[in-house]
């Protein structure tokens, strides 16, 4: 008998105050407040500028803009930064691939970097050898919800006059130093697509300290170039002239499922750590899989629970570990490829740094494993049950 019987019940944050949020919006027929003109509703309703405020409240930010996407935030992040045509930005090679085709879409060229052994993110030491006179900025992402080395990238981009541009997607109110993630980039950029801790089915937000920058950012937004000419000379002088506006606008109706979800963050998180060290308990008596590492002064929010498979110790290989354990029922994958392996990567774009060998990223494509074990509504239960089916799976 399959040891998870049953279907594990989903992730669901979406409770009454959710409900009714959304109800109230829908009845009162305005979806969204935007239009693309200088002036108020340049900024959207209601709904969506309460949740942006509450993302400062919440994360010490000055400004934050909401985005249909965090792939949308990614791309205004490197526009208003002022990334122009072949100017490189570094970028982790393992992470969700708009980390590095925001670069592309933004005319940019991403220069991928190795990532830690130990905490899978980008590796500061390596960082150095990557940087050249085209380089612009960096991409750092905070994976699986463990904080990168966030002071230490800050240090490189100061002294070499890079922007920092957090990829925060994964790790919502984790601390590095008892500093939130997303606090230390020039812009920080989070997803609240249907997967991410906090969600409202697809929107992504910047947060940022800098007038300029959120000046840009919501140009970028909203269709600057329709805009621009309308503004204050106050306005104006903050730029954006040249750049051209996209629609990566927010609606009220999902900013309002996602609004209730910000005072739930910290507890939503806290269930994730109580389940992890469980799981870091039980593997323990695992040779062959080890947990994940976390950077000292550090908390990690196991946005995914990564495991790397030692193919020594095991009885068995990893594809047919991972073959068990999903015919037992357990939720257990790969990560996705390490980006610069995509097809449009490899066999697209020209110049890019690929030819180069990424060794710590090679040898985790081979051996990473990443579940989501660790993840309300689940218990201790499942956790239980999840060792049970590593267990029984070791075995050929
Ligand atoms: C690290 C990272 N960056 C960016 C994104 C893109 O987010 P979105 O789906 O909101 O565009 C994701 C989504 O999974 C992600 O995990």
């Amino acid at each position: 008998m399959k040891i998870f019987e049953e279907k594990l019940p989903e992730y669901n944050v979406i409770g009454t105050e959710e409900i009714d949020q959304a109800l109230k919006v829908l009845k009162q027929g305005q979806l969204s407040g935007f239009i693309a003109t200088a002036g108020n509703s340049h900024l959207g309703g209601k709904h969506v500028r309460k949740l942006e405020e509450l993302f400062c409240n919440k994360f010490n930010s000055k400004f934050s803009a909401s985005f249909n996407s965090a792939t949308s935030a990614l791309h205004a992040a490197l526009i208003s930064c002022g990334l122009n045509k072949n100017d490189e930005v570094l970028v982790p090679t393992m992470s969700m691939s708009a980390s590095a085709t925001s670069v592309l879409m933004a005319g940019g060229k991403p220069v991928f970097v190795d990532i830690e052994s130990d905490y899978f993110c980008i590796d500061t030491n390596k960082i150095y050898q990557s940087i050249t006179k085209k380089t612009k900025g960096i991409i750092t992402v905070n994976l699986f919800g463990m904080p990168s080395d966030l002071k230490k990238i800050r240090k490189i981009c100061d002294e070499f006059n890079l922007f920092m541009i957090e990829d925060n997607a994964q790790a919502p109110a984790a601390k590095y130093e008892k500093q939130f993630t997303g606090t230390f980039g020039d812009i920080s950029v989070y997803s609240l697509n249907r997967h991410k801790t906090i969600q409202c089915g697809e929107g992504g937000i910047a947060t940022t300290n800098e007038k300029q920058l959120i000046h840009k950012l919501r140009l970028v937004r909203n269709h600057s170039e329709a805009v621009y000419d309308g503004l204050t000379s106050e306005e104006k002088s903050l730029g954006g002239e040249n750049i051209i506006g996209y629609n990566y606008r927010l609606t009220c109706l999902q900013a309002a499922v996602a609004i209730p979800q910000i005072k739930k963050l910290d507890r939503l998180n806290e269930k994730r750590v109580v389940l992890a060290s469980e799981l870091n308990k039980k593997l323990l008596d695992i040779d062959f899989l080890e947990s994940p590492k976390v950077r000292e002064n550090t908390s990690h929010v196991y946005y995914l629970y990564p495991m790397i498979f030692n193919p020594t110790k095991a009885k068995i290989s990893k594809e047919k570990f991972l073959k068990n354990m999903l015919k037992e029922g357990a939720p257990i994958s790969e990560y996705a490829p390490p980006i610069y392996t995509m097809s449009l990567f490899k066999k697209c774009i020209q110049g890019l740094n690929i030819a180069k060998k990424f060794p710590v990223t090679e040898f985790l494509s081979k051996h990473l494993l990443v579940t989501s074990i660790c993840r309300p509504p689940l218990t201790k239960k499942h956790i239980d049950k999840f060792y049970k089916a590593i267990l029984k799976s070791s075995r050929e």
